[in-house]
């Protein structure tokens, strides 16, 4: 019996993946670019057992439903690659305080590709287990990778996350409490695509985003990078607001820290927000602007816990006994 053990780190997008070419795949409609943390990592043991199920503990408690579901489907993609049977025990803790706003499925599943892969007895490189992650989690092929990637769009050959030159950045996450999320994002993605007028602009347009945004991290311009993040993320929200039934992920307190972070940039503070499937704010800001970032936010009043971040690394096998898979 093998098991091996890896660590991931969540990923939040400059340009956006909101949508999907090819559901059964998890192939995006275009392509995104994203931020690896250094903050609240995944780590994650897949140990081979004799039993006849595979077992998901997930921060000390056993998971059913929805959560076990997927990572049994993906476990079972391993297997099959392995041309292996043997059932698995996975055991997960993500760290820091839960609900914090950052993409733990992105962390989550790419700490599960490089651990489970390992422990089956699958030689992956970055490209590979990129690809691998995707089929869990399409955020988490960016998570394979440290700092700044683009993850293309493509086929199941061509759709993984590779390193992108870029300035060194930095991000202060603001949680707004917003209760839980009323509309999963794999519903929401999947209602935006069906019903909102908007898809079609939004996938168009995204594609002339990513391009610009790849452009302007290799010439290094902060600025340009910057208003193209705040651009992608509410072409994103706008389009999907324009569903049927309509969803809105951003509440109150969300649409005001984004103008808190306007008024930061009049005051001589570059920073940017940007905002996921929920009412979470995070903001985009050079290193050296990150203490003041996290104090305006946390002096907004708008924000319940604020956390600075920086560039973090990509997924590492941090204790691994992989041999053949029985
Ligand atoms: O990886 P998923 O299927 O949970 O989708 C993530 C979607 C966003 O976080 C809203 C955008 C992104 O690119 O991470």
């Amino acid at each position: 019996m093998t098991a091996a053990t890896a660590r991931a780190y969540p990923n939040i997008a400059l340009v956006k993946y909101w949508g999907k070419q090819d559901a059964a795949l998890n192939l995006p409609a275009t392509g995104s670019l994203s931020l690896t943390l250094d903050v609240f990592p995944t780590t994650t043991t897949v140990e081979l057992v004799d039993g006849p199920e595979d077992a998901f503990e997930l921060n000390g408690g056993v998971a059913t439903g929805t959560p076990a579901a997927r990572v049994v489907a993906f476990l079972d993609l391993v297997r099959e690659r392995a041309g292996s049977t043997a059932r698995a025990r996975v055991t997960s803790v993500n760290a820091g305080p839960t609900g914090a706003g950052l993409a733990s499925s992105a962390s989550g599943f790419a700490a599960l590709a490089a651990a489970a892969s390992a422990a089956y007895g699958l030689p992956l490189d970055a490209p590979s287990l990129s690809r691998l992650a995707r089929r869990g989690s399409g955020s988490a092929a960016r998570s394979i990778l440290p700092g700044v990637s683009v993850w293309h769009a493509g086929d199941d050959e061509s759709s993984y996350a590779e390193p992108v030159a870029s300035p060194e950045l930095a991000m202060v996450v603001a949680t707004v409490d917003g209760g839980p999320k009323a509309v999963s994002s794999r519903e929401a993605m999947n209602r935006t695509a069906a019903t909102s007028p908007y898809y079609d602009g939004w996938v168009t347009s995204t594609r002339a985003t990513l391009d610009e945004m790849v452009a302007a991290a290799e010439r290094g311009d902060y600025t340009r990078m910057g208003e193209l993040t705040e651009l992608s993320a509410l072409r994103m929200h706008a389009s999907i607001q324009a569903c049927d039934p309509p969803v809105r992920y951003l509440a109150p307190a969300s649409v005001a820290l984004f103008d808190r972070v306007a008024a930061l940039r009049s005051e001589g503070v570059e920073a940017y927000a940007t905002a996921d499937a929920g009412p979470n704010v995070v903001a985009l800001c050079r290193p050296q602007d990150r203490d003041a970032v996290a104090d305006a936010l946390r002096g907004s009043g708008l924000a319940g816990e604020v956390t600075v971040a920086g560039s973090g690394p990509g997924v590492e096998v941090t204790d691994g006994r992989a041999g053949a898979a029985s």
